[in-house]
């Protein structure tokens, strides 16, 4: 298999946008993956002028359309491997299913797409033709939330009970949107972001967070999605009571009108034998919390397994995986990186015509895109029933 880095294709990214950079930066974090070419911004002009100011070259192009075309006839030193997209959520479909179609892997933005039709039809395209497909959900790249999910899939909290999984955010506290603010504006217009605002844009992480770190399923549930600042078409605060496939409950929560939080995503997960809590926010760490016993902190890259708590048989590779010793802190854009490193991983296998696992297990994928538009669905029907309890569509 060629050691040669993977070339990469954008869509959006340019004039002001915002979750390219961290992309960017953790793109490049390996030297084995590269951006080549990117189709910028809708306007034409503008976006053969955005990839001249990019600052290492790359080729512009004037449309994803062009961009997507240009890669059948492309030599294959050039040819794209995988484009990322990252648009506003009105502008993922399209792209996803053009670039499937012309051989070309996807690893898009979340949510996944405007509704639960696109959804469908973006997992079908997928399996039918067989193209490796991520979905950014940046905080499963943590460390921490692999190793979380050992520790609650392998048992070691005994019987799940209780989870609260929440994103928390003030920056929509008042009417940014009507400032102009480029991501505000999209956001709160069901044309651009969804049938939901603070729900398709952070409740989806919050909802993604706990189905992977306890591989539980949402099964029924009861919502509430208000609106706190006024005349916004969506909602800004968004609260939900979820019945889990295996008897226990949950909250998924979020918000976008809580002055001074800023990405406050969290876990606490209850178990019959103890609980787990994490943070985004401090992302480096879990604490285990066992009855009659002090708490126990578990750094990235310092644990010791057979402690007492940690079996000695815990899997060699989530204690030895971390990239740099533990107190030499990652983030946010290392965790883009271990998702996009593990995508690579699959789409070198899919170009040398190997089976490619894309399971779920070490990024998002198409499915987990359209689990968090079925919630989404499910929760716009319960909330505009007053809360009434509303079964979630059997999975695809
Ligand atoms: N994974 C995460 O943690 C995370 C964080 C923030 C945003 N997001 C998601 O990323 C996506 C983008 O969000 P953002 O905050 O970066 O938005 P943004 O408004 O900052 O950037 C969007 C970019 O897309 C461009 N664009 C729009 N239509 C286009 C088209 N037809 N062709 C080419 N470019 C086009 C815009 O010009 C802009 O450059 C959204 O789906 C959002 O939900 C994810």
């Amino acid at each position: 298999m060629s050691n040669k880095p993977l070339n990469i294709g954008l869509v959006g990214g340019g004039k002001g946008a915002f979750i390219v950079h961290p992309h960017q930066k953790a793109i490049h974090m390996d030297g084995t993956r590269r951006i080549v070419a990117g189709a910028l911004f809708p306007d034409p002009v503008v976006a053969l002028e955005e990839a001249k100011n990019w600052p290492y070259p790359i080729k512009g192009y004037t449309s994803y359309d062009e961009m997507i075309a240009a890669n059948a006839t492309a030599p294959p030193e050039e040819k794209l491997d995988y484009i990322l997209i990252v648009t506003p959520n009105f502008v993922h479909y399209d792209p996803a299913m053009k670039a499937m179609k012309a051989g070309i892997a996807v690893f898009c933005e979340k949510p996944l797409c405007l509704n639960l039709k696109e959804a469908n039809d973006l997992v079908k395209t997928s399996r039918k033709l067989n193209v490796p497909f991520a979905l950014a959900h940046t905080y499963l790249g943590h460390w921490t939330s692999r190793f979380s999910r050992y520790i609650v899939q392998s048992g070691l909290l005994g019987d799940i009970r209780w989870v609260d999984s929440y994103y928390i955010q003030g920056w929509l506290a008042s009417k940014l949107e009507a400032t102009g603010q480029q991501q505000a504006a999209w956001r709160v217009d069901p044309k651009r972001a969804g049938g939901s605002g603070c729900g398709g844009d952070i409740g989806t992480h919050a909802l993604m967070q706990l189905r992977y770190v306890t591989g539980l399923d949402v099964t029924e549930l009861s919502a509430q999605l208000e609106t706190f600042v006024e005349g916004r078409m969506l909602d800004d605060h968004f609260t939900i009571y979820c019945k889990l496939s295996n008897g226990g409950k949950a909250l998924v929560r979020a918000s976008q009108i809580c002055i001074g939080s800023k990405n406050d995503l969290g876990i606490t997960i209850a178990g019959s034998k103890g609980s787990l809590i994490w943070r985004q926010e401090e992302p480096e760490k879990i604490t285990i919390c066992l009855p009659n016993q002090p708490d126990r902190v578990y750094w990235r890259g310092a644990v010791q397994a057979g402690d007492g708590f940690i079996p000695k048989n815990a899997p060699a590779e989530l204690l030895t995986e971390p990239t740099i010793p533990a107190g030499h802190p990652e983030a946010f854009h290392d965790a883009f990186a271990r998702l996009h490193r593990a995508f690579e991983g699959d789409v070198r296998k899919w170009k040398a015509g190997k089976k490619f696992a894309c399971d779920g297990s070490k990024y998002a994928t198409v499915e987990d895109g359209w689990t968090g538009l079925a919630f989404i669905e499910t929760c716009l029907k319960s909330s505009a029933k007053k809360g009434a309890w509303t079964k979630m569509p059997k999975p695809i």
